[in-house]
């Protein structure tokens, strides 16, 4: 079977079942558009991150991190235009009550009741959520939970350019958390309340804005590449004026083959001036950049590519997720690239009942585990069984000792892919290794 086949059903009772992503605050019902990450998802989400951030700040000399505050002055989101225009149309069915946003009904018809034709007028539904600051309650405490990491960015310009003033053009990037109450979360991770987004703000010349703009596009495949999204799955959509968010003069999303329907993955926009110019009117401050070779001061303009992190996690999982046969065994496996896999090894001993065996794979464990950190134990049950476990959860390589390894220092490393076998020297599994992880 191939992934083009692979069903949310698959991927949301593999991420319960082995301790990807459970729903948020299950124990009580749940809270809808909330998804808490176990202990195999937050690794997976960290490599993610890791190589994001090594992709495009560590590896570059134009690029800049940051970690801006997720609450902000209430004016940070008056000046940006979300306050009055980040919203959605909302719509309430009169048979059943339910509300809906009215961009995401189909053939007019509830999809709770199923009446058709049955709603109410839309109004526009901001979709910030809204909080206060401090022990007293009133306009001037008013806060909001930000909606997108982009803002932090734009009111750090002038910070970053007086602390580091870089050559220009240069970038700032940012890994955070942003909320949007969204009217109907669903799709599993795909459209939650609380998620993670990777944002670079990139600030350019306006005469070179189409240049800079098709050079981060060919980024964006760079980096399909690296997580492992075959090309086939992605598609771009040049999304028209209409469509766009209040900030762009044009924006490509692109879009992936997610099991229920192309939807999309990433954002690439050109936000004009528009930001830094409305914050330089809001706070009365300059948020120019100043050329070193003694030219004009001007207020950047901004190519901003944009990366949902949790949609990055459900489509790698779609992309990799595949079944086989095994022997006339059935298999399922992840075939993750090895930057991304939560576990990079699995080392056993082949029966746990010989002190001998479990001495030395103890030994072997403690060598591997030292040197890459996530490695997992695992002495249940049969070999054949500790195989399966481990590909389900796209483990690249699983290294059993037996009884030869006592005689010749040898172990068994096996791979998830081909589930070929090869002998290596124990002594030699560090090249081994090295080679095989040239990409964490
Ligand atoms: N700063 C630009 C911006 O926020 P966006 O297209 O609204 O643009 C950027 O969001 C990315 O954030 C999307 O491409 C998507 O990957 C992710 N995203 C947006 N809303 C989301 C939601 N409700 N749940 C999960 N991810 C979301």
């Amino acid at each position: 079977m191939s992934f083009d086949m692979t069903t949310m059903e698959d991927i949301v009772s593999l991420c319960k079942r082995r301790g990807f992503i459970f729903q948020g605050s299950e124990i009580y019902g749940g809270l809808a558009g909330t998804w808490d990450y176990g202990p195999l998802g937050v690794a997976l989400k960290r490599n993610i991150q890791n190589l994001w951030w090594k992709t495009f700040v560590e590896d570059r000399e134009d690029m800049f991190g940051l970690d801006s505050a997720i609450l902000m002055n209430q004016k940070v989101w008056q000046a940006s235009g979300h306050a009055t225009g980040f919203n959605d149309p909302l719509v309430e069915c009169s048979e059943c009550k339910t509300r809906l946003r009215q961009d995401h009904i189909r053939d007019n018809k509830c999809p709770n009741c199923g009446k058709v034709g049955k709603f109410s007028e839309p109004r526009q539904f901001n979709m910030m959520f809204k909080t206060s600051v401090g022990p007293v309650e009133d306009e001037s405490s008013t806060s909001y939970l930000r909606p997108e990491t982009a803002q932090g960015i734009f009111t750090n310009f002038k910070n970053v350019v007086d602390s580091i003033y870089p050559d220009f053009p240069f970038g700032i990037a940012q890994i955070g958390k942003a909320f949007r109450n969204e009217i109907s979360p669903r799709d599993f991770v795909f459209r939650g309340r609380e998620f993670e987004q990777m944002e670079i703000e990139y600030f350019v010349e306006e005469k070179v804005w189409e240049a800079e703009f098709e050079k981060w596009k060919a980024e964006f495949y760079k980096w399909f590449e690296a997580i492992g999204l075959p090309k086939s799955m992605v598609h771009e959509l040049d999304v028209g004026e209409g469509d766009r968010a209040h900030y762009s003069k044009k924006t490509i999303d692109f879009e992936f083959d997610f099991p229920f329907g192309k939807s999309e993955l990433y954002g690439l926009a050109y936000r004009t001036d528009f930001d830094l110019k409305n914050h330089e009117k809001s706070s009365g401050k300059k948020l120019t950049y100043v050329p070193k070779d003694g030219g004009q001061p001007f207020v950047p303009h901004v190519i901003e590519p944009t990366f949902g992190v949790d949609r990055t996690i459900l489509a790698v999982l779609v992309a990799c997720y595949k079944e086989d046969e095994v022997n006339g065994e059935k298999r399922s496996y992840l075939a993750l690239p090895d930057a991304l896999a939560p576990v990079k090894y699995v080392v056993s001993p082949l029966v746990k009942n010989k002190p001998e065996l479990v001495k030395k794979a103890r030994e072997v464990f403690a060598l591997v585990k030292k040197k890459y950190g996530a490695v997992m134990w695992d002495d249940n049950s049969n070999v054949g069984k500790r195989y399966r476990r481990a590909d389900e959860i796209g483990v690249p390589k699983c290294i059993t000792i037996d009884f030869d390894t006592l005689e010749d220092d040898t172990v068994t490393v096996r791979d998830r892919d081909t589930t070929k076998q090869v002998r290596v020297k124990i002594s030699e599994l560090d090249e081994n290794f090295a080679k095989n992880i040239s990409a964490v």
